[in-house]
């Protein structure tokens, strides 16, 4: 029987052959490569090694070679149909319908389908309690809960009566089997051979269903407060495997689909309130946290699915671990972003109360990247010493690490490598290694202006404050000088007060404009030295520096001054330390002459117009 080339190719994009591997073989990554011992022979240091990329394993030991069907066979002693059926379920994808139906007999068709139908007439039969005199608390439970009779009926929602037998005769008599009964999971069967009775049990019953809108399962919530369970789902049955199924996720398809965003939160009540709000592009998994599969069918829809989390500690452990979950995965220009509800609030109280669904709109396009969550939850604490600020590159690299796609994974690198030199300043190689780039900007070689030049009475102060000018009038560079900026050395307090607030909001992240940077100072008390530096009498010569600059000129000239500022205080340094030098030739002031002198040469050589130290 032949399968679609593209299915298999579906699962191979969705299941890692390591991800397979690992499960039998301990793996270490080298490179593009993992590796392990050998599960084809006995072998004591590792020559079977695993490329994802290309999707095969190969053994140089034994020469065992194959892809991840292959791989599946040969450990599990499975026909080739039964491994594409089994990575099928773990990609969470449906075998083509064409070979299902060949590969069912048609009784086992048959019987699939009559579960479909007996889970749709279980709905229906709890949507009809809920209008029955028994129902009555319930409905005015869901009408205490704020929920409105077309949201109830928009999902179904229905009620299970407070009955061992009601669903159960219910069903026999529209003719469903007691086997079918037990395979559905609406009717529990006892070990002991005791009579069958109904799962759900004085609950208000949430239906779930699949990507093609059947309902497979449902989710119940107590209506007694004193329930074993709040919740109560369905089990695993042959039509409900929970770890790739998300609530309402066929209903807000569509709406995914055109606004390009959908929201996970963590309850189906959470699902309705928001529903019934306007906010109809929303899911919820199945009382676990999002999984792996969860995430890859969001991925599907959009580039961005947004995690809704508590705003407590349980929310952002939550968070860094659905962040952690999803690293293996991330593609370029696909990722997660992580909504902070308040303390106290979830979705459903939120959108409910004064002025909710602003706020839930508000919090929604706040949503923070992941590459922010992790940096913040791995930076959080006290990074003093610089054992551990090494500990921290450390963890922070390993996450990163953890990035499967060879380009996510080198941007993280960069993100990390940015923050750590932000919080902590560069390590003398890195800031090395940055140097290049900063030529490497296109726009970067624009004529200067006179003033520009080195020499002169506080020339120094000068270029500080037309720096600090440039970034005042045009925060929508701060991204991009960021840790330029933090590297200035300013000897005045104003200035340099001013320039750690700015610095200060604009590592809060988010955008940032004139108005709102300005309004910040002012309340800081700067609103004085931020008029000594862009007001009429601040006599700003510098067009680059000026707020009708462009934004290009305004980088360009900021990074052609900074580059000379550098260079102009090493020179100054070596000239000091060559004094120094001079009059005490000390071991260490030698040294320290060296290493400044180092230094400058090498801005000699990045720049040939500019000769230093030749009297030395
Ligand atoms: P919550 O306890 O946060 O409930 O569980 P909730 O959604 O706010 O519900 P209400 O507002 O009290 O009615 C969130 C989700 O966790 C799962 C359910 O899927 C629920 O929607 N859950 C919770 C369980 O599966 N079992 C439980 O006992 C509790
Ligand atoms: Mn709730």
């Amino acid at each position: 029987m032949a399968l679609p080339p593209q299915f298999l190719d579906d699962i191979r994009a969705r299941v890692p052959l390591s991800g397979i591997v690992a499960k039998r073989v301990t793996l270490t990554r080298r490179g593009h490569e993992h590796s392990g011992l050998c599960p084809f022979h006995a072998e004591k240091t590792p020559s079977f090694t695993v490329n994802d990329s290309k999707g095969f394993y190969h053994c140089f030991g034994c020469q065992e070679h194959g892809s991840i069907f292959d791989f599946v066979m040969k450990t599990e002693g499975l026909e080739f149909i039964q491994a594409v059926e089994q990575l099928a379920r773990e990609a969470g994808v449906d075998m083509p319908a064409m070979d299902r139906s060949a590969r069912q007999s048609p009784e086992q068709k048959k019987e699939r389908d009559s579960l479909y139908d007996l889970m749709d007439a279980a709905a229906m039969w709890f949507q009809d309690q809920l209008r029955e005199p028994l129902g009555a608390n319930a409905s005015k439970y869901l009408d205490g809960r704020g929920l409105s009779n077309s949201t109830v009926s928009h999902f179904r929602i229905g009620f299970a009566p407070d009955s061992r037998t009601a669903l159960k005769t219910a069903l026999q008599a529209l003719g469903f089997t007691d086997t079918a009964l037990i395979a559905s999971g609406m009717v529990i069967a006892p070990d002991d051979g005791a009579e069958t009775y109904d799962r759900f049990r004085n609950r208000i019953m949430f239906p779930i269903k699949d990507t093609r809108d059947r309902i497979i399962a449902f989710g119940g919530r107590a209506l007694a407060a004193d329930a074993r369970a709040k919740y109560l789902n369905s089990p695993e049955t042959p039509l409900f495997h929970k770890g790739s199924v998300l609530f309402n996720l066929s209903g807000a398809r569509g709406e995914t689909r055109s606004s390009g965003s959908v929201t996970v939160v963590e309850g189906y009540m959470d699902v309705a309130a928001l529903h019934q709000a306007g906010f109809l592009n929303t899911v919820a998994p199945l009382g676990t946290a999002l999984t792996e599969r969860q995430m890859a069918e969001l991925w599907r829809l959009v580039p961005e699915p947004v995690l809704c989390m508590d705003g407590d500690a349980a929310g952002a452990k939550a968070a860094q671990s659905a962040a952690k979950r999803a690293l293996g995965d991330l593609k370029p220009g696909h990722s997660l972003r992580f909504a902070v509800l308040p303390e106290g609030e979830d979705p459903d109280s939120l959108v409910q109360g004064t002025d909710g669904v602003a706020q839930m709109q508000t919090i929604l396009d706040a949503a923070a990247p992941l590459a922010e969550v992790l940096w913040a939850g791995a930076s959080a604490g006290d990074f003093s010493t610089p054992e551990r600020q090494a500990g921290l590159r450390k963890q922070v690299f390993e996450l990163a690490g953890q990035v499967r796609d060879a380009t996510v994974r080198d941007y993280y690198k960069n993100f990390f490598t940015s923050k750590l030199d932000a919080a902590f300043g560069a390590t003398s190689s890195q800031s090395r290694r940055q140097r290049p780039g900063r030529r490497s900007v296109p726009w970067a070689n624009k004529k200067l202006s006179p003033s520009m030049g080195l020499g002169g009475e506080g020339a120094d102060a000068r270029r500080i404050r037309v720096l600090l000018a440039t970034v005042v009038n045009h925060p929508e560079i701060l991204d991009r000088v960021f840790e330029d900026l933090c590297s200035l050395q300013i000897s005045d307090p104003e200035l340099d007060k001013l320039s750690n607030e700015i610095i200060d909001i604009a590592g809060r992240g988010g955008p940032l404009d004139f108005d709102q940077l300005n309004t910040h100072l002012d309340s800081q008390g700067l609103s004085r030295a931020v008029q000594g530096l862009i007001g009429p009498n601040a006599g700003l010569a510098e067009s680059f520096a000026k707020a009708d600059a462009s934004p290009i000129d305004a980088e360009a000239g900021w990074r052609e001054m900074f580059d000379r500022h550098g260079v102009a205080t090493r020179k100054a340094e070596v000239d000091a330390a060559a004094k120094a030098l001079g009059k005490n030739m000390t071991e260490t002031e030698f040294a320290r002459f060296a290493a400044l002198k180092a230094e400058a040469d090498r801005d000699a050589d990045d720049d040939p117009g500019l000769v230093i130290g030749s009297h030395n």
